[in-house]
Formats: structure tokens, C-alpha cells, sequence
């Protein structure tokens, strides 16, 4: 990974610095975020999609005050997905015109809020939504600009896109029966919505540029169609995020460039023979931008050997600071950063201290056989959907986030404590 780095006398540092340091300091189970790669990566988007294009970091992926100032000092617009994550962008100075706020039921409080402060746009998940968000708009006394989320009849996971069963699902407006193109026709006729384009997001982690090719063409179909019902060419498309990172070695992820010039060449080929002008893109990357940025760093407290089985390691953290191994069955990769060892590899289990068989941290993993309690693990590419989708089961503390650049590490999310959670219990 490009976070941490291993040198020729085995010492492991994060941005220049010696992790065992970094434990010392901070305490484990933490996330250490690499600052640098994270702006980076912010840029490589950037420079993808060019001057004519919005990049929208996905909020949801991994959001505080830091991330958001990040975001702007390096021109990233912002999607949230809640009042929670609206309240922190706004908070830490996100401009509300760059922010597009999602949701497939958005609060009454949640479109109120973001129609006062005036966001860039709503995207509008259904019909009800429509004239909800229309008749906050027309009570506020304002016109707000929206997209409408389309379903496209593309399913993308992982390796594959499958166009199957698609619309079986909570999110969008499905392109199928015509269920857009009325959308369409009845936003145009709200007085308090301007309908500025059309959104798609076919999924997460997906390394196939295929579902999103089929993705941007049947949006631009969808564009065409209005044309030639209404006499009007919406200006905008946006086609989600969901490109994927590497998690281990099998995985092979696409660049930021590759999916700009896909999709860039895609719409413009598809506009050129309807005859319609090039609108203007967006997407929303989150876990491309914040994943591979960031690593847990565990200490082991047990090692027990299952004969002819396998070694399980416990680490101090578990399913409260990544649930995802538990939920989607997600793949990690962990090495042991403490030391270096020439003991022969053991297949390891690594699992975390929570009250479930479930709670395991790295499926299957090669550990040298001398791991011991003590010994400092680092698991990567934690950076999105970890510490957002961090619980407090069994009571847990839920891990700070530290910042990490140029040989200095900052906290910008802290470690929760006991006061935390009792402050919340008023029995
Ligand atoms: N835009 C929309 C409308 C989305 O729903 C999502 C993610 C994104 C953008 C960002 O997708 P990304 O580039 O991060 O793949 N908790 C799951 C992922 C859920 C993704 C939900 N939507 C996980 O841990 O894999």
C-alpha cells in the first residue's frame, strides 16, 4: 500500500512514522489515515474528469470536519445522505451550493434544512419525494435544483454486472415502463423544483467498466427522450460512484482516468449521434478516494492454536470498528508490524473481542507462528465504511481517527470514552 511502508530493516511507518510510536501514542485499536494519499487521490479525480466536470466525495464512505476542509481546499464538491452528514459538511464551511444531498427517505427536517441553507442539489429517490421537497421549496419561496435518481437495470457487484432482478430493490426510478420519463413530465410541472439532470448509482465495488458504460448510456437515452417530449436538454448527468479498491492482491482496481475517459467518451459518443449537447458530468466516489488511505492498527490479546484447524488471533477491536467482514463477507489482508519474524507462516484467523463467533476481523490470513499477545497488526484499505459503520456493541469505545503528514499525526475524530457513552443514557 502506498500508506504504509516497510524498510530494509523491517521498521513499518505510516507517512514517516514508526507505527509502534503511533500505538504508543494514540492507543489500538485506531484507524491511521494518511493525509497526503487521501489529497491525492482527491486530485487524481479531479484531474480525471477535468474542468467540465463535479466530483462528489461520497460522505457516507468516511466524513468529519477535517475531510470536508480537505475536500474543498482541493475542489471536491460533497454528497451526504442524511442530516447528520449535511450538518457536518455545513459545519466545517462545505459551501452548501457544492453539496448534493441523497436519500431514499429524506425527513421532512432533513429537505427543509437543506432547502434553507440552499444546496447545489436534492436528488429525488421517488414520486412522494418530488412533491415533498417541491412544496418545501414553494413555502421557503425558492426554486430547488434537483436530479432524479433512475434505475437503470444494472446491477453491479464486485467482479460482475448482472442485468437481472434489478428492480427489486429500494432505490431510484426505474427507467423500465416509463416510470422516469413520468417522473420527469411531473417535476417539470412542480413550480418549486428546477430539474437539472438525471442520477445513477449501479452499485459499489465494482471493477468492471461495463455496468457503468450501460449505466451512462441509457441515462443519455433518458436525455434524449425528454428532448424530444419537452422540448428541453437537461444539463446535467451524474453517475454515481462505485468504483473499487484492493483489499488483497487478487483484487485489480481501475484509476480515476480510466472510468473518466469510459464514461467521458461513452456520454459524448452517445449525445453526438442524438444530437444532444454534452451535459455537464458528476460522479460520487467514496471508497476510491478514502479506502486505501487508511489502516486499523489492533494489538493481539490471545492466540489460541486449534489443532489441524487453525490459530485464531484476537485483536482488542472486532465487528464494532469493521462490520463488514461479518456483513458482506468482505476479503482484508493483515500483517504483523510490530517486528519482523522468520518464524514459518500459520493460517490465522484474526477475530476481535466481541460476544459473537461471527466477529472476525481477516477471514484467513498467513501469520508467522510466533504471533503473540502484544504484537501489533495492521489491517488495511479500512478507510471507507469502517469507522462510518462503527458501532458501540457490547459497550465498545468506538477507535479515534488519526491524521497523518508529513511526520506528524493529529487526531481528527477522537477515541470515544465511557463518559461518551454514558452521556447518552439518562436513565
Ligand atoms: N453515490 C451513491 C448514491 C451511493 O449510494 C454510494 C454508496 C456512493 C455514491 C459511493 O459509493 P462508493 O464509491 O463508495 O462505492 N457499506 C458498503 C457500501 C455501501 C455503498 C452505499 N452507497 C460497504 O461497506 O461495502
Amino acid at each position: 500500500s502506498r500508506t504504509v511502508q516497510r524498510d530494509a530493516d523491517g521498521v513499518v511507518t505510516v507517512g514517516g512514522l514508526d507505527v509502534a510510536a503511533l500505538a504508543a501514542e494514540f492507543g489500538t485499536p485506531a484507524y491511521f489515515l494518511d493525509e497526503d494519499d487521501f489529497r491525492a487521490r482527491c486530485r487524481a479525480w479531479k484531474d480525471a474528469f477535468g474542468p467540465g466536470a463535479d466530483v462528489f466525495y461520497a460522505g457516507k464512505a468516511f466524513l468529519s470536519r477535517a475531510i470536508v476542509r480537505w475536500l474543498h481546499e482541493e475542489g471536491l464538491n460533497l454528497d451526504v445522505c442524511s442530516g447528520g452528514e449535511l450538518a457536518t459538511a455545513l459545519a466545517a464551511g462545505m459551501p452548501p451550493e457544492q453539496i448534493a444531498l441523497h436519500g431514499n427517505n429524506k425527513s421532512t427536517e432533513e429537505i427543509t434544512r437543506a432547502v434553507e441553507v440552499g444546496v447545489g442539489r436534492i436528488v429525488l429517490d421517488s414520486f412522494q419525494e418530488m412533491v415533498r421537497v417541491a412544496h418545501v421549496a414553494e413555502r421557503l419561496g425558492k426554486r430547488q435544483r434537483v436530479q432524479i435518481r433512475v434505475t437503470v437495470g444494472v446491477e453491479a457487484h464486485t467482479h460482475e454486472f448482472i442485468a437481472t432482478a434489478h428492480e427489486d430493490q429500494k432505490f431510484g426510478i426505474a427507467l423500465a415502463g416509463g416510470q422516469a420519463a413520468e417522473a420527469v413530465r411531473r417535476a417539470l410541472k412542480l413550480d418549486g423544483l428546477e430539474l437539472i439532470g438525471i442520477h445513477s448509482h449501479i452499485g459499489s465495488q465494482i471493477f468492471d467498466m461495463a455496468g457503468f458504460e450501460v449505466s451512462a448510456r441509457r441515462v443519455v437515452q433518458l436525455l434524449t427522450e425528454v428532448r424530444d417530449e419537452h422540448g428541453i436538454e437537461l444539463p446535467e448527468i451524474d453517475l454515481g460512484g462505485g468504483l473499487g479498491i484492493a483489499y488483497t492482491s487478487d483484487d485489480d482496481p481501475r484509476e480515476p482516468h480510466e472510468i473518466a475517459t469510459a464514461l467521458g467518451e461513452i456520454v459524448r459518443r452517445e449525445c453526438e449521434s442524438a444530437g444532444l449537447r454534452m451535459p455537464r458530468l458528476s460522479v460520487e466516489p467514496g471508497r476510491a478516494i478514502v479506502g486505501p488511505t487508511a489502516f486499523t492498527l489492533y494489538e493481539v490479546g490471545t492466540v489460541k492454536e486449534l489443532e489441524g484447524l487453525r490459530t485464531y488471533v484476537s485483536v482488542d477491536g472486532g465487528m464494532s470498528d469493521n462490520i463488514r467482514t461479518a456483513l458482506y463477507d468482505a476479503e482484508y489482508s493483515v500483517a504483523l508490524v510490530s517486528r519482523t519474524s522468520d518464524a514459518e507462516p500459520m493460517l490465522s484467523r484474526v477475530v476481535g473481542k466481541h460476544c459473537e463467533s461471527g466477529d472476525i476481523v481477516v477471514r484467513d490470513a498467513f501469520l508467522p507462528a510466533d504471533v503473540a499477545p502484544g504484537d501489533l497488526l495492521a489491517v488495511p484499505a479500512t478507510g471507507a465504511y469502517c469507522r462510518s459503520m462503527a458501532s458501540n456493541y457490547n459497550h465498545s469505545l468506538r477507535p479515534p481517527v488519526v491524521a497523518v503528514k508529513d511526520g506528524a499525526a493529529r487526531v481528527i475524530v477522537r477515541r470515544e470514552t465511557e463518559e461518551d457513552l454514558l452521556r447518552l443514557d439518562v436513565g
